[in-house]
């Protein structure tokens, strides 16, 4: 059911405008129920209670996998390359996954876990883990994956948070010429997570760990004994499929809660749309399976389509700078969809290693995760599309669960710096301060949606009221993304960036608030602010202002002991590129820290700081600039 031209486009949206729910139960047809729904939609932006396609029972993993055995099964559905060029790659047709996922369940089934228990994944980016996320869902059980760059203290805060049952993990993982030692962290964080009964251990890297008896198991033993038989569980519409965990502008990571026909239908939909997927393409997403890219758009949509969907276990540079470009001849990739990040700092390494290489085989090219500056954009656009590849810039969120706005590939026109248009089914508009939706073009102010698509998040974890108030209730009636948003004289959507306190590092959402409390850990330490300033490469760049109680004899010890300390607390993603040690910081009477002139001083913009006059002490300004100029 692909949209195949403009035509098609504009009666889709047409389609949409008449019926929302009709648009949606089309699509929701194509996919294989145990029983149909009873209700389309039930919704109540006010209170975030959101459900489509209630009394609707189903599982993913059958729709992923089963039904596509008898017509595709002997294609490669996982393609995965390891992190070291000499090791052999893997290719895993449908029917082998199929058979690894039930084998897997069977052995989470085997251990006692029930649907509805919450799993928590720490891995590297090998087949299991992709098998392991499938086996979840194949029997009900919720995942989590967390990021395997994350620290012990953050793995089990994020275990804590949903009382995970179980936790699958590797002995370490490769990325470049390092080795992450992910069960050394594991059994860290395991010291404080009394709710794990037990612990699957995969060897990927070798390395000496401990195993703890009765605790631990290794994946390949447990294998050995389970079949290859696995009835998929079957499950509510709107029962839990997944937790993941994604920064706040304030206090602990959130838990999203994605549900599982919603969450399926708009993947897919999404997936075969944004991308143009047909039969045979080769896919390849670089995102890590940690983030809600690698869920959607490396397992998920493209198995939901019959996609062969690439699975890379390193970094773009390593053993070198043309790792991508190798990958993308030797392959035959023909979709490529990636961060800023990874372009900018790609270009910044110089043409030859991407000249060495043959793209001809890139049809669509795809971009991610931070807003994209116009020459990253035009280098993408020639050097690695040939000038030819259309170029999606799709904007989404955890929280969406799938890409809202984008233009759909080589279909309605691209522009460099703008996501474009949202998909036909997503009603996203632009507000200014009081809610007000701005109807006019060439305008700029908040990102809402205000009416609900499929795989909208249902609920934070355990905190259905701190998602009301952080989506739901800045501008009442309406989904608030957190964004901001230019419209320009065409109607075209450019994403300007964050309007709260996260912080677009890399493509990694960053809370100031935990990056602030590690750094509060320092002995000398007395407060903190984070802000973001400008980075050639990582789009934003982390910037600290710290107030010491005695000023520090050595700035070098103490940056390097601060990052230590956000590196275990946090993770090495969320260290500071600068530090400026100061006296105070800017506050209001009520006592909240006035980042946005922090920004502009990190940015080193002096003039022009805005309103300073509700500052308790205006003098701490001109005191943080003179150090600032130092
Ligand atoms: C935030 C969401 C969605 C997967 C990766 C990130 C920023 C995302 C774009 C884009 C400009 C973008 C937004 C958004 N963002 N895509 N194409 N152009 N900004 O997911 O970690 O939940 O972060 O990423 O600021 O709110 P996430």
């Amino acid at each position: 059911m692909r949209i195949k031209n403009l035509t098609e486009y504009n009666k889709e949206k047409e389609k949409f405008k008449i019926s929302p729910e009709k648009f949606w139960a089309e699509k929701a047809d194509t996919f294989t129920w145990h029983k149909k729904w009873d209700e389309i939609l039930n919704w109540d932006f006010h209170k975030a209670n959101i459900n489509w396609f209630s009394g609707g029972k189903l599982n993913i993993t059958e729709n992923c996998l089963d039904r596509h055995l008898s017509s595709i099964g002997d294609q490669t559905a996982i393609k995965w390359i390891a992190n070291d060029p000499n090791e052999k790659n893997i290719d895993i047709t449908y029917i082998e996954l199929h058979q690894k996922v039930c084998q897997f369940s069977n052995v989470l089934k085997s251990k006692g876990i029930k649907k509805g228990d919450r799993i928590c994944l720490y891995m590297p980016m090998v087949p299991e883990l992709a098998v392991a996320v499938l086996a979840c869902a194949r029997i009900g059980a919720i995942h989590s994956v967390v990021f395997a760059g994350f620290s012990a203290k953050s793995l089990s805060d994020r275990i804590n948070d949903a009382s995970c049952k179980a936790l699958i993990t590797a002995d370490g993982g490769f990325r470049g010429s390092k080795i992450t030692p992910l069960k050394e962290i594991a059994n860290e964080a395991l010291a404080n997570s009394p709710s794990i009964d037990f612990c699957i251990v995969l060897k990927r890297t070798n390395s000496k760990i401990e195993m703890v008896k009765n605790r631990d198991f290794w994946w390949d033993e447990e294998i050995k004994k389970s079949s290859t038989n696995c009835p998929a569980e079957s499950m509510d519409a709107e029962d839990k499929l997944f937790i993941l965990y994604t920064s706040g502008s304030t206090g602990k990571p959130k838990g999203i809660v994605h549900s599982t026909a919603g969450y399926m239908i708009y993947a897919q939909y999404s997936f075969e749309n944004v991308f143009q997927y047909n039969e045979g393409d080769i896919y390849w997403c670089t995102a890590d399976i940690g983030w809600i890219t690698g869920h959607s758009y490396i397992i998920y949509g493209p198995l939901l389509s019959g996609a062969t969907t690439v699975m890379f276990e390193g970094v773009p540079t390593y053993p070198d700078a043309g790792r991508f470009w190798e990958i993308v001849e030797k392959n035959n990739i023909n979709i490529f969809y990636t961060a800023p990040t990874a372009i900018r700092s790609l270009e910044a390494m110089g043409n030859d290693y991407v000249r060495k290489y043959n793209l001809n085989s890139l049809k669509v090219l795809g971009t991610v995760g931070e807003p994209i500056n116009e020459d990253a954009w035009n280098w993408y656009f020639k050097e690695i599309g040939g000038n030819t590849a259309p170029i999606v810039d799709t904007w989404w969120q955890t929280e969406t669960g799938g890409i809202m706005i984008s233009n759909l590939a080589g279909i309605n026109k691209a522009k460099a710096t703008f996501a474009t248009l949202p998909l036909p089914g997503i009603e996203a508009c632009v507000v200014d301060e009081n809610g007000e939706e701005m109807k006019k073009n060439n305008i700029e102010g908040k990102l809402c949606i205000k009416f609900p698509w499929p795989s909208i998040a249902r609920t934070i974890y355990g905190d259905h009221q701190r998602f009301i108030n952080t989506y739901f209730s800045a501008f009442p009636g309406k989904y608030f993304s957190g964004d901001g948003c230019y419209k320009n004289k065409d109607g075209l959507f450019r994403i300007t960036g964050r309007v709260d306190d996260v912080l677009i590092v890399s493509g990694h959402n960053l809370g100031t608030a935990e990056i602030e409390s590690a750094i509060d850990e320092h002995e000398n330490v007395c407060e903190s602010a984070i802000v973001g300033y400008p980075h050639q490469i990582k789009g934003n760049g982390v910037f600290a202002y710290v107030i010491c109680h005695h000023k520090p004899k050595d700035e070098k010890t103490i940056n390097t002991e601060i990052n230590n300390l956000i590196t275990r607390h946090v993770g090495p993603i969320a260290k500071v590129d600068k530090f400026l040690y100061v006296e105070g910081l800017p506050k209001t009477r009520s006592g909240k820290i006035m980042r946005r002139i922090l920004r502009k001083i990190a940015s080193k913009e002096y003039s022009n700081l805005g309103d300073t006059s509700t500052l308790l002490d205006p003098n701490v300004v001109e005191n943080i600039i003179l150090e600032s100029k130092k």
